[in-house]
């Protein structure tokens, strides 16, 4: 099975942005750890990024014929996007939604996802190893660990 691990805006400057929230490891780092883990479990892992809401909308809707599952950390459109949303429904995958940090202790804002309705499950506060706790989910999901 291949899955899409999908980042939205900001994640490309993890390492730098607010260590204190997001810790010090950077994109690159957690895509090496989730192609480790991927490997270990039988799963494809196709990592990207993109600051554009439109372009994740695009490759959302692509990867409904060319991925197995969607891990979504989708950053503040998060909170904002209802096209990110309608794009998941769209792609009739089996999806997780991610985030580093816990959401629910930070500001009253970040408390709404408009993704979490339209989602298997939610993965949220326990930072670069949230990724590798996905793929675990993730391998349960398209029956990678029967
Ligand atoms: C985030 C949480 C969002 O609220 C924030 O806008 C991000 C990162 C996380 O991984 O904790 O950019 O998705």
């Amino acid at each position: 099975p291949d899955i899409l691990v999908l980042n939205g805006p900001n994640l490309n400057m993890l390492g730098v942005r607010e260590p204190t929230i997001y810790g010090s490891d950077t994109l690159t780092d957690i895509e090496a750890m989730c192609q480790e883990r991927g490997e270990a479990l039988g799963l494809g892992v196709d990592f990207r990024q993109s600051n554009f809401e439109g372009e994740l909308v695009t490759i959302i809707q692509q990867a409904r014929d060319s991925h197995d599952g969607i891990i979504l950390n989708a950053g503040a459109y998060t909170h904002t996007s209802v096209a990110i949303r309608d794009a998941l429904s769209v792609a009739e995958l089996p999806a997780i939604e991610l985030h580093l940090s816990n959401t629910y202790r930070r500001e009253e804002f970040r408390h709404h996802s408009y993704l979490s309705g339209v989602v298997d499950g939610i993965i949220a506060g326990f930072g670069a190893r949230g990724y590798v706790l996905a793929l675990e989910a993730m391998a349960g999901l398209v029956g990678a660990d029967e």
